[in-house]
């Protein structure tokens, strides 16, 4: 896990989440930290953020992030998004034009790293989505990284 000043990324996000009150707005309201603290501590990312399940669809909306201007809605069945919410595992791509079906909000995103987040029941409630502007940029070590800070968030934000 990345090491920062103040400790781990996971103990920083820990500390931005595990006093969530239940409601949807400050579920937001933490999610926008989240994405600022990956943004800030992540190396060569062009944009960092949430997509979320629209509740009893399988459609993904915009939700918290860091970046410029994105597509607001992809379904299940679209996109590296989509993917990663139908099948229910992170997907890590190193060439985002070795894929159709990617979905380019920015001609500039080369690689990306796309982690769900689970309900308790295990239901998909949304995306960690993480872009970068160069080829081959995320490791199976950011992989398992993000798939800790995803898990976090999920315990701690869809209890
Ligand atoms: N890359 C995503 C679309 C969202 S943007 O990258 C912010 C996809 O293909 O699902």
């Amino acid at each position: 896990m990345i090491e920062l000043g103040g400790g781990s990324l996971l103990s920083q996000m820990e500390a931005l989440v595990h006093d969530w009150d239940g409601s949807t707005e400050r579920r937001y309201c933490h999610l926008a930290n989240a994405s600022a603290l990956l943004c800030e501590h992540l190396e060569r990312v062009i944009w960092v953020g949430f997509y979320l399940t629209v509740p009893g669809t399988e459609r993904l909306v915009l939700g918290p992030f860091q970046g410029k201007v994105a597509c607001t809605d992809i379904s299940f069945t679209r996109g590296v998004c989509g993917l990663a919410a139908r099948t229910k595992q992170s997907v890590r791509i190193a060439d985002v034009h070795q894929i159709p079906d990617h979905i380019a909000c920015d001609s500039a995103s080369q690689s990306e790293l796309v982690i769900p987040l689970f309900s308790p029941s295990h239901d998909v409630v949304g995306v960690l989505d993480i872009d970068s502007a160069e080829v081959g940029r995320f490791t199976e070590e950011d992989q398992r990284d993000m798939e800790a800070v995803a898990a976090l968030l999920s315990h701690r934000l869809w209890t």
